[in-house]
C-alpha cells in the first residue's frame, strides 16, 4: 500500500480488528455465503465451515499476519526476503496475484448490486421480485457491464483522488447500520409460513447431503471471506505494531466476519423456502441466488421499497471497501514489483479489470455459448482462484514456515504480544494437518475440474 498508509501503524487493537474485519466483510458473506451453503447441504456445509475456520483458517491467520509483522513486507517482499530463488519468487507472486485476479469479477457482481438499488429508488419493488427478473438482466450484457462500469469508477476515483479514508471512515458507521438491518430482515424472513424449514436445513446438519464438493467449496470460502491465501494478511500484518495481540485479534475477526456471513444465510435461505415455489431447485441457483430471493422478501413486506434502497447502499459499501482494499494491494503489488509509477500500475489494473470484468460480464449473455470446463467466465474465474489457487498459495506459506522461517521464529513474533495459549495446537496443524489437507483440497478441486468427481 501507499507510504502515507506504511507511516500510520495500527496502534491498537481495535483499530486493527476493525480495519481487517472491514475488508473481509464484504460480497463474500452476504452473496457468496448463502449461495453456497444453500448448494452445498446447508447446515452439513455450516458445520464444516465453522470446523475449518476454527482450525486451518485460524492458523492461517496467524501464520500470515505474523509473516507479514516479522518482515515488515508485503507477501512478495515476505518471501524474498527469505532467499532468492525462484520458488521464493513463485510464493509471493502467486499470493499477489490472486487479488488481481479476483478485483474483476468482484466489480461485476458490485455492479449487480448498484443495479438494485437504483431500481429500488425508481420504486420497482414488485418488479424485480418476478421469477424471470434476473435471468433477464444478467443476460442483458451490455446492461451489465454498464453497472460494471459503474461500480468500478467508484472503486477508481476512491483510490485516485485519495479518498480512501473517508471511504473507510463511513464504512465504519455502515457497518453497525448494515448489522442491525440484517437482524430485522431475518427476523420477518424466518417468522414467514414455510420459513421453519429453511431455518432448519440450514442450521441443523444432515450428513447425507455431505459429499466432497462441501469441504472443497466451504475451504474456497473460507480464504475468501476471510481474505486468506492472498497476501492481504501479511500486508495488513506489516501495519501492525508489536504491541497487538495476534491471537486475539484474529479470534475477534473471526467470530465478526462469521457472524455476518450466518445472518446472511439466515435472511436468504429460510426466504427461499417460504417464497419459491420450487424451493429445491432455487437452492440450486447459485452466483444469482440473493438477487432472486431478497427481493421476494422485500416485496412482500410492508416497507419493502425502504429496505431494498437501505440493504443495497449498504452491501453497495461492503463491497466497495473491500475492492478498494483488493484493487489498492493489485496497485501496490505491480508497482513494487515492476518498479513503475503508482499511476502506471493504476491504469494496468484498469486494463486488467476491462479485460477480466468484460468477460465476466458476456459470459452470462452473449457469450454464454463459451463455456470453460462447463463454467462461464465469471464463475471459472471465481473457481480458479479460490478452489486451485488459494490453496496454492496456502501451501506456498506452510512450506516457507516448515522449510525455511521455522517454527520459533513465528511463535517468538506472537508471543512478543500474546500468551499464545494455542500454541501446541498451530504447530501440529500446521506442520502435519494443514498442508496435508490443502493438497487434498487441491488434488480434489482438479479431479471436480476434469469430471472426475461431481461437483
Ligand atoms: N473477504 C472479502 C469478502 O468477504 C473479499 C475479499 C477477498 C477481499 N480478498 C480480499 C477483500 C482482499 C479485501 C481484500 O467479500
Amino acid at each position: 500500500m501507499d507510504k502515507k498508509a506504511k507511516n500510520s501503524k495500527f496502534s491498537s487493537r481495535l483499530g486493527y480488528v476493525l480495519a481487517v474485519a472491514g475488508s473481509a466483510v464484504g460480497l463474500g458473506n452476504i452473496w457468496r455465503f448463502p449461495y453456497l451453503a444453500a448448494k452445498y447441504g446447508g447446515g452439513i456445509f455450516l458445520l464444516v465451515y465453522l470446523i475449518l475456520t476454527v482450525s486451518f483458517g485460524y492458523v492461517l491467520i496467524v501464520s500470515e499476519t505474523a509473516l507479514g509483522r516479522m518482515t515488515q513486507k508485503s507477501p512478495i517482499g515476505a518471501f524474498k526476503s527469505f532467499g532468492q530463488g525462484i520458488w521464493y519468487k513463485i510464493g509471493g507472486w502467486i499470493n499477489a496475484i490472486i487479488p488481481i485476479l479476483i478485483v474483476p469479477y468482484y466489480s461485476v457482481i458490485g455492479g449487480w448490486v448498484i443495479k438494485y438499488f437504483v431500481e429500488y429508488i425508481k420504486g420497482n419493488v414488485n418488479t424485480l421480485a418476478q421469477d424471470n427478473y434476473f435471468n433477464n438482466f444478467i443476460s442483458d450484457s451490455f446492461n451489465v457491464e454498464f453497472w460494471f462500469i459503474i461500480f468500478a469508477l467508484f472503486a477508481f476515483i476512491t483510490i485516485l483522488g485519495g479518498v480512501k479514508n473517508g471511504i473507510e471512515r463511513s464504512s465504519k458507521i455502515m457497518m453497525p447500520i448494515l448489522v442491525v438491518l440484517a437482524i430485522m430482515v431475518v427476523i420477518y424472513s424466518v417468522t414467514r409460513p414455510g420459513a421453519i424449514e429453511g431455518v432448519k436445513y440450514f442450521l441443523i446438519p444432515n450428513f447425507e447431503d455431505f459429499s466432497i464438493m462441501t469441504i472443497v467449496a466451504a475451504m474456497g470460502q473460507m480464504f475468501y471471506s476471510l481474505s486468506i491465501a492472498m497476501g492481504i494478511l501479511y500486508t495488513y500484518g506489516s501495519y501492525l505494531e508489536k504491541d497487538v495481540d495476534i491471537e486475539k485479534s484474529t479470534k475477534q475477526v473471526e467470530l465478526f466476519d462469521t457472524a455476518i456471513a450466518i445472518l446472511a444465510g439466515l435472511m436468504i435461505i429460510p426466504a427461499v423456502f417460504a417464497f419459491s415455489t420450487e424451493a429445491a431447485a432455487s437452492l440450486q441457483a447459485g452466483p444469482s441466488l440473493m438477487f432472486i430471493t431478497l427481493p421476494k422478501v422485500f416485496a412482500s413486506m410492508g416497507a419493502g421499497t425502504i429496505a431494498g434502497i437501505l440493504f443495497f447502499l449498504l452491501v453497495f459499501f461492503a463491497a466497495l471497501t473491500s475492492a478498494i482494499s483488493l484493487l489498492e494491494t493489485s496497485v501496490s503489488s505491480l508497482s513494487q514489483q515492476f518498479r513503475i509509477s503508482r499511476n502506471k500500475a493504476i491504469f494496468i489494473m484498469a486494463v486488467v479489470m476491462l479485460v477480466f470484468g468484460t468477460t465476466s460480464c458476456l459470459g452470462y449473455g452473449v457469450w454464454d455459448f463459451i463455456s470453460i470446463f462447463g463454467m462461464a467466465f465469471l464463475d471459472f474465474y471465481d473457481f480458479l482462484t479460490n478452489s486451485i489457487m488459494m490453496p496454492i498459495a496456502a501451501l506456498a506459506t506452510c512450506i516457507l514456515i516448515i522449510k525455511v522461517v521455522g517454527f520459533q521464529k513465528i511463535i517468538d513474533e506472537i508471543k512478543i504480544s500474546s500468551s499464545f495459549k494455542r500454541e501446541k495446537m498451530y504447530v501440529f496443524f500446521m506442520r502435519y494437518l494443514t498442508p496435508f489437507f490443502l493438497i487434498i483440497i487441491l488434488l480434489s478441486s482438479v479431479a471436480s475440474v476434469l469430471g472426475i468427481i461431481s461437483m
